[in-house]
């Protein structure tokens, strides 16, 4: 791919912070949860070598620093090695989002000769049934927690990912022992999310009030107690929220995501707002799509807030909360996310959580592999 020219930088917009690069959709799990979109990018679709190195390039001459390699499963790219050193060469900071399973000791050297600098490994639970359920593939958590000491051992810093949600929800102290025991120095605790599969599975994850007080009490006591040996990053579930998370840390404000099949993103769900097109790498440079493009324009920043979000003191806190979520819950993009206190859906939304979290959990519907 021939390098395009870089564009004027537009008035008043920083470059983003950090490349969300989701390299593939293919993954060897399932997850009820999973933040892919619905509709998988297949492995023809996916940029090539070139092109992604490309886009790291590019990344590295806007001035982002990190790039996150995603996916899917990162690692089922057999050219990871080589990404690795072209994020290296661009000046980025190298982080792997993996769930371990196609690592071994020999590519995780591989790995971090070429410039890898941190992993984050998913579990699914603190023990094998639970875990291997959820992610849909019996013998999972070993491979995880064998390959744990591996990373360690390469040295290479480590945090543990674990999303949680009515099943694991009473684990949350055993799945911080775990990051002790695997001397991870960071754990992110963070409740599903739901829209794509999670939304799906609502019925399925969605834990109780007494359930999510319970483990923010383990949270807040094991905060204190590990003080300078392990980060617990916590993540609340929106529906039992009074004010919504900022989204992507506001829309086209921090990161910047390209999917497996090159298209440049603000977010990983925002090809669900039918109104919206997004630029592609195979026709776009990064910089023309931040800068330029309407889409990444359309919900920056607080011009298109409409009432409540408009003369509401927290609007560039939370920026509004998630569109996506907000087109998924009220029919709208531009509408107060459901999950803030001051929406008109959100006594509604807090219902319907309490009702599908007392009654029995639906079969779970997996994601496809995309493989
Ligand atoms: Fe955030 Fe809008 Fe709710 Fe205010 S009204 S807290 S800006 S979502
Ligand atoms: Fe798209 Fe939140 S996931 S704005």
């Amino acid at each position: 791919m021939t390098s395009m020219p870089e564009v004027q930088v537009a008035a008043k917009v920083d470059p983003p912070l950090a490349l969300l690069a989701e390299l593939t959709h293919r993954c060897p799990l399932r997850c009820p949860y999973c933040s892919n979109p619905k509709e998988l990018a297949g492995r023809s679709a996916e940029l090539s070598t070139e092109a992604w190195l490309d886009v790291l390039a590019q990344a590295g001459r806007m001035g982002m620093l990190q790039v996150h390699l995603s996916g899917g499963e990162p690692t089922a790219r057999r050219d990871l090695e080589a990404l690795i050193a072209g994020a290296r060469a661009a000046g980025l900071y190298t982080n792997l989002i993996t769930s371990g399973l196609q690592l071994d000791r020999a590519r995780l050297e591989r790995l971090k000769q070429a410039g890898l600098d941190h992993v984050q490994l998913s579990v699914q639970d603190s023990e094998a049934t639970g875990a291997d359920r959820i992610a849909g593939l019996a013998g999972a958590h070993q491979r995880k927690l064998a390959i744990a000491p591996v990373i360690r051992a390469a040295g290479l810093p480590l945090t543990l990912n674990v999303v949680i949600h009515r099943h694991n929800i009473a684990h949350v102290p055993d799945l911080i022992a775990l990051a002790e025991t695997l001397d991870a120095s960071r754990i992110e605790v963070a409740h599903a999310q739901y829209y794509g599969w999670g939304l799906d599975n609502r019925a399925a994850l969605m834990p109780t009030r007494a359930q999510l007080e319970a483990a923010t009490a383990h949270v807040t006591e094991a905060r204190a107690r590990l003080k300078g040996r392990l980060v617990i990053d916590y993540v609340l579930p929106d529906y039992y929220a009074r004010r919504p998370k900022a989204c992507m840390g506001g829309w086209a404000r921090r990161f910047m995501v390209v999917a497996p099949d090159g298209q440049i993103l603000p977010c990983h769900a925002a090809t669900t707002i039918p109104d919206l097109s997004f630029p592609s790498v195979r026709a776009t440079s990064l910089a023309e799509a931040w800068f330029h493009d309407p889409a990444f324009a359309r919900f920056r920043g607080t011009d298109w807030m409409r009432e409540p979000c408009r003369s509401c003191d927290r609007r560039e806190i939370d920026w509004g909360g998630c569109r996506c979520q907000a087109l998924a819950l009220a029919g709208a993009a531009d509408a107060v996310d459901p999950a803030c206190a001051l929406s008109p859906l959100h006594e509604k939304l807090v219902a319907l959580a309490e009702s599908e979290s007392a009654t029995a959990a639906p079969a779970f519907r997996y994601r496809g592999t995309g493989l």
